[in-house]
Parts: structure tokens; C-alpha cells; sequence
């Protein structure tokens, strides 16, 4: 999934279709209207409770509503930040 994350992050999803472009499953959540993705183990539903204007970014402050999660052998990637990560088993 490195790939594809680092893919999906970097182009926006104005102009294309990121399931369609990267093979990805969108698959409906239970609370919210976003698609959640089907080919990561954990997928996390937000509402958007507050936005603050910060200088050259926008800052959504989400409230976790719903949490989808399948156990996997594989590991899980954790984002560092500056393009790199690390791989974590979890039971
Ligand atoms: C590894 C990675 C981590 C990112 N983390 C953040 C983040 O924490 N906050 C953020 O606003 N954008 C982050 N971005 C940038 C957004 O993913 C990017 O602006 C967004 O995908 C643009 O797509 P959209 O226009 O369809 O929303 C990150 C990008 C990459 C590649």
C-alpha cells in the first residue's frame, strides 16, 4: 500500500477518480457519507466539528465516529512524516 498512499497524497482527487487510478474498493461507511477504502485494514469515520484557518493550511478538527478493523499478519504502515515510514505487527 506504500505506493499507492504515497500516490493518492500527492495528486488531487478534483481531477481524477483515486479509486478508479490506484485499483482501490470504495465501500460505504456506516455513518458518514464518505467511502471508506476496502483494501486497508483500518478505516476511521469522521465528522468534521470545527475548521480554523491557519495561515497557508486549513485545519479540520474531526470527532472519530465509527471504526472499521480486520486483523492482518501483514504490518501496518505508521506515516512519520517527510515521506517516511515504519511497519508495525499489531495482534
Ligand atoms: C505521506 C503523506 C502524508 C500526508 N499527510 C497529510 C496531513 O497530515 N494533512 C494534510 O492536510 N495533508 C496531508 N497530505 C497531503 C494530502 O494527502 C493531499 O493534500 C490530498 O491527498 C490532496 O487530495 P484531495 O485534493 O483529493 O483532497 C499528505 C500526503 C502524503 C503523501
Amino acid at each position: 500500500m506504500k505506493n499507492k498512499l504515497l500516490k493518492c497524497g500527492s495528486i488531487s482527487g478534483r481531477d481524477i477518480d483515486k479509486f478508479k487510478e490506484f485499483s482501490l474498493t470504495p465501500v460505504d461507511g456506516s455513518k458518514i457519507g464518505s467511502p471508506l477504502i476496502k483494501e486497508c485494514p483500518i478505516n476511521i469515520e469522521c465528522k468534521v466539528r470545527k475548521v480554523i484557518e491557519a495561515g497557508d493550511h486549513t485545519l479540520f478538527i474531526g470527532e472519530v465516529v465509527d471504526l472499521h478493523y480486520k486483523k492482518t499478519k501483514q504490518s501496518i504502515l505508521i506515516d512519520k512524516g517527510g515521506r517516511k515510514f515504519i511497519g508495525v505487527k499489531i495482534d
